[in-house]
């Protein structure tokens, strides 16, 4: 009998099929008994009937718990009563393993119960549809950025130097050497669209954050593009399109898991082009209005954060901020040098910041003034500087994080129900 996954079930109406999978549930109304088998795909409802309470197959049904792993095999009909539409005639159950005690059951279960047993919660139907969005956005990133003629360009893990700022590194022994790990492809990134015009690269990145927020993990994914002769406002139109490139795809491709999550696709639906921008010197003011403590030079914290996101139903770009408060890299602006040409697009409905990025220091000078100014070994940098000598021009590129991303798309509250295995602070189990 053929094996076949219950998301390609409409295809093998009236066919005998074999489906193997997990118990989701199970439940019995007079002469037929009901078990909902889940194989990862979606959840098949498979039925048992007879007027025979001694049936064997009766005697499985009992013996089989929630999360038990069994091969079913019958026919597959059309029901409009049953969840999806179609459901399985149990001809032949082979029972794999009794699954005892399966800790996470139907019932409410705290937050930390459920972290602990994360291994586990990746199979209840909320999870599997916010892990669902997660591979369609960075399946949508990559067409976008694959689609426009970028390449795929991996950058390392384990790094000689810091590209955002010391306090945050994780540090690591490299033989006898100190190493770090990765906080952003960028500098890398930096030399090879000098070799090959567009790139990005999308991978782990690490942050020693000692921040506790709903919006920070220390282990999280990052897609950034680097583009050779473009400038803050092409880094700002090219982060606005994939945004919108995103919205489109999970509103197209995962409208069930939306729908799961009870996600408004409105939401998602009203965001168009153009973002309202805003420069840092217009923001602090209004931010001060609405009630925000932070001063003149301050940079935004969370609070400030979600104040910026009520103000537009789209996200809002914030650009030219006090070069003090931002990298060391970062290109002024050209009237006031003072001002850092940087963007950070905060997502609406208090998700925050979700992209950040700008234009980069072009000038050999310059970048050397800053890495003085910076206490940053020169040495590290002698490579990122060899940009800047040999056909250095204006570029622009930026960070945007899949975990943030995928929070705002799904309504979710907290970062971490976003990646299968969330690093948190201080936290490494499972
Ligand atoms: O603004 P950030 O720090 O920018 C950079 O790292 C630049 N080097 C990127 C570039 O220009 N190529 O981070 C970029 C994005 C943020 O907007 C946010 O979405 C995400 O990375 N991010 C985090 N996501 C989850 N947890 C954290 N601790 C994050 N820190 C940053």
């Amino acid at each position: 009998m053929k094996w076949v996954y219950v998301e390609d079930i409409a295809a093998y109406k009236d066919k005998d099929v074999e489906v193997r999978g997990w118990v989701y549930n199970k439940r019995s109304s007079g002469k037929v008994r009901f078990i909902l088998v889940r194989d990862g795909t979606g959840i098949l409802q498979t039925t048992i009937f007879s007027a025979d309470e001694s049936h064997p197959l009766f005697g499985k049904f009992d013996e089989l718990t929630q999360e038990s792993s069994l091969v079913v095999r019958g026919r597959v009909r059309e029901d409009k009563r049953a969840p999806g539409g179609f459901e399985l005639t149990v001809q032949d159950i082979d029972i794999l393993q009794i699954a005892r005690d399966y800790p996470i059951t139907p019932k409410e279960h705290t937050t930390p119960f459920l972290m602990e047993h994360r291994h586990l919660w990746l199979r209840s139907r909320k999870q599997h549809a916010v892990l669902q969005v997660r591979a369609e956005v960075i399946k949508a990133i990559r067409d976008f950025f694959d689609g426009r003629g970028f390449r795929l360009m991996d950058t390392p893990i384990l790094t000689p130097s810091a590209c955002e700022g010391t306090t945050t590194l994780f540090e690591t022994k490299y033989f006898d050497q100190m190493a770090y790990l990765s906080q952003s492809g960028q500098l890398y990134n930096e030399a090879t669209a000098a070799a090959f015009g567009k790139v990005y690269c999308f991978g782990p990145t690490f942050r020693a954050e000692k921040s506790k927020t709903r919006r920070h993990l220390i282990e999280f994914w990052m897609v950034e593009p680097e583009v050779a002769f473009a400038t803050l406002d092409d880094a700002i139109d090219l982060g606005t399109d994939l945004i919108l490139f995103i919205i489109e795809r999970v509103l197209t491709d995962c409208r069930a898991d939306l729908e799961e999550l009870e996600r408004d696709p409105k939401l998602l639906e009203r965001i168009t082009k153009p973002f309202p921008r805003m420069t840092y010197d217009e923001a602090v003011p209004q931010l001060q209005a609405k009630g925000s403590l932070m001063k003149y030079g301050d940079d935004l914290g969370a609070p400030e954060e979600t104040l910026i996101s009520e103000l537009s139903p789209n996200p809002v770009c914030i650009t030219h901020f006090p070069a003090k408060i931002k990298a060391f890299y970062m290109q002024p602006d050209a009237t006031r040098p003072d001002l850092a040409l940087g963007v950070d697009f905060m997502a609406p409905e208090s998700y925050g910041e979700i992209i950040g990025g700008g234009q980069r220091i072009h000038d050999l000078e310059l970048l050397e003034q800053r890495i003085r100014e910076y206490n940053l070994p020169r040495e590290a940098y002698e490579w990122y500087l060899d940009l800047r000598k040999y056909g250095s021009c204006p570029h622009a590129g930026f960070g945007m994080g899949v975990e943030r991303t995928v929070s705002w798309m799904c309504g979710i509250k907290h970062i971490r129900e976003t990646i299968p295995f969330p690093r948190l602070l201080y936290k490494i189990y499972p």
